[in-house]
């Protein structure tokens, strides 16, 4: 049986839902985040600053490569906001299982990101942040949208975002 694997922009919830489905499915989380961090034993900021982004994205593609070895069993898959930029990441993240977007209007992705210093793309002064939310959902849209269905978490609790995942004709 497939898994279930979260793509979306920072701040849309992909952790927090999956932790969620994971829980009720029985099913175990794996974050693409942590895995780099354990892997690289660094930080996401500090790989960012020492190695740069491009490094990083392979990164992204190695433990993509890794979750789908053979055999693939049935997990929930939580994956860093950029990682649908790579058109080889997307066969990867198909053998995986169905890929749900998760989604939220921009407004929303700022208020949730706050002031959090773990997230290098979004460092910055409020204003500088919110610009860059709205020049990088820009970029990522369309890749967004190659995912298999989209839930708009604006004004939805994770939990039921995870219902609207697991249950999506209720
Ligand atoms: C990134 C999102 C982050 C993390 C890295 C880059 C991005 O993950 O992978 O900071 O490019 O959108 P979250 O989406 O879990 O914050």
């Amino acid at each position: 049986m497939k898994g279930i694997v979260l793509v979306g922009f920072m701040g849309t919830g992909k952790t927090t839902v999956g932790r969620i489905l994971s829980a009720r499915l029985g099913w175990p989380l794996m974050d693409t985040d942590s895995l780099i961090v354990q892997s690289a034993r660094k930080t996401i900021p500090q790989i960012f600053a020492e190695e740069g982004e491009a490094s990083f994205r392979e990164r992204e593609t190695r433990e993509l490569e890794r979750l789908a070895r053979p055999p693939v069993s049935a997990r929930v898959v939580s994956t860093g906001g950029g990682i649908v930029l790579k058109p080889e990441n997307w066969p990867l993240l198909r053998t995986l299982g169905r890929v749900v977007a998760l989604q939220a209007e921009p407004k929303i992705i700022l208020e949730r990101v706050g002031a959090a210093d773990d997230r290098p793309l979004l460092a910055g002064t409020p204003e500088e942040v919110q610009q860059r939310i709205s020049a990088l959902l820009a970029e990522r849209q369309a890749a967004y949208s190659l995912a298999d269905f989209s839930v708009d978490t604006s004004r939805l609790t994770p939990a039921q975002v995870a219902d609207k995942i697991l249950y999506p004709f209720a």
